[in-house]
């Protein structure tokens, strides 16, 4: 039975509307964990099994963007077709709702990239896949709700796991919504090779937006994080870029495994999720050690976007899988709380072996909150 995110933050009450009224700057430098994180349950559409979902806030509502998705069989155990990504709503509770009408991918496949099938797969078995590693970074929102945001994926062509092409182009997606309407925001391409290949694909990493400026965050197979700057109103065109190399921004942009470009501490290397922290006045990234495929979860904060970030802190661990790839995909997800609140949501896919090369995935909700 899945119990109500409302009902789970009535029980912290005391806490989370304590932080809320004796808002006051805390310090970031040192970022505890208040008490025991507590584990809240799966969010999740009963019918679908979905890889790397993480959550983003559209017209009052939190819109989940996830990767590959299937049904599951009589049994409950997943089966074809599979679609490259998916997307839902959820509002207050649990239950992903609004993105079992379609099984289309959420983020239309490249033209040409074997998109005659909606899991991007060729004929020499190879696949074409649409995994975001972060969720819309939402650039504007009116007072009706409408809302627009952004998603860069990585143009990846995959054989098994391996990368064909280490540093592949960059797509560009527009994601809309109508305010009041039932449906789903809808995904355009505008640029299927907005970065070249062989370039940093900022973005792709993950993106703050504040004081209507965009930070984007983008990390190439070196594992070096890059960042770039743009203005809201911006984000199509690329002149408008400005790049943070060498201490100043500029707008040149730098090649890739330019190591002036690179930021340290920036992140733990791995998957995660940048967001700013009022409470703390900070930017902050929690997410995973880079090679990690186990659920802890680490934390940076930096005043600055370009920093200093502090040395990450690893400050919790959940339970893995018993998959060989047993936890991923490790999500912040500030969609969820109130700006104000002293405390963070957590997700992250726990992978488990349900039969022979058919993976069962959760998506575990945490709220941890901090001192
Ligand atoms: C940040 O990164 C650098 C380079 O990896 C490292 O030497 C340093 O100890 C890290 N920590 C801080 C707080 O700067
Ligand atoms: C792994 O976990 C799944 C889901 O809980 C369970 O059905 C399966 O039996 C487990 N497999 C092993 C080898 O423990």
């Amino acid at each position: 039975m899945h119990r109500s995110l409302l009902a789970a933050i009535a029980a912290h009450g005391a806490v989370t509307t304590g932080a809320a009224a004796t808002l006051k700057k805390r310090d970031a430098s040192n970022p505890t964990v208040k008490g025991t994180p507590h584990v809240i349950g799966n969010v999740a559409d009963p019918t679908l099994n979905r890889d790397s979902c993480g959550s983003s806030p559209f017209g009052g509502k939190a819109l989940w963007v996830c990767r590959d998705t299937q049904p599951y069989d009589s049994n409950g155990i997943p089966t074809l077709p599979l679609w490259t990504s998916s997307a839902s709503w959820t509002g207050g509770g649990l239950t992903m709702y609004g993105g079992d009408k379609s099984q289309d991918s959420f983020y239309p496949l490249v033209p040409g990239n074997c998109d005659d099938n909606q899991a991007g797969t060729c004929s020499d078995g190879t696949r074409y896949v649409r995994w975001a590693n972060v969720p819309p970074l939402v650039t504007s929102t009116d007072s009706s709700g409408n809302t627009v945001g952004y998603t860069w994926i990585s143009n990846y062509h995959i054989s098994g796991l391996a990368n064909e092409v280490a540093d592949p182009s960059v797509t560009l997606y527009k994601v809309s919504y109508t305010a009041g309407s039932d449906g789903l925001p809808s995904a355009e391409i505008i640029d299927a090779g907005f970065w070249a290949e062989n370039t940093i694909p900022y973005g792709n990493y993950g993106g703050v937006v504040q004081d209507g400026t965009a930070y984007l965050w983008g990390q190439g197979s070196n594992g070096k994080v890059a960042l770039a700057k743009v203005p809201v109103t911006g984000v199509e065109d690329i002149s408008q870029y400005q790049y943070y190399v060498n201490g100043a921004w500029t707008n040149a942009q730098p090649a890739l495994g330019d190591d002036s470009a690179t930021i340290d501490n920036v992140s733990a290397g791995g998957q995660g999720t940048y967001y700013y922290s009022q409470p703390w006045s900070s930017y902050v990234w929690i997410g995973q050690a880079s090679e990690s495929v186990s659920a802890e979860f680490y934390i940076t904060t930096a005043p600055n976007p370009e920093g200093p970030w502090i040395q990450p802190i690893k400050f919790y661990s959940g339970v893995n899988g018993n998959y060989s790839l047993g936890a991923y995909s490790l999500q912040a997800n500030p969609a969820l709380s109130a700006s104000s609140d002293n405390s963070i949501y957590l997700t992250y896919t726990k992978t488990d072996s349900v039969g022979d090369n058919v993976q069962l995935y959760t998506t575990p909700l945490i709220l941890v909150e901090w001192e």
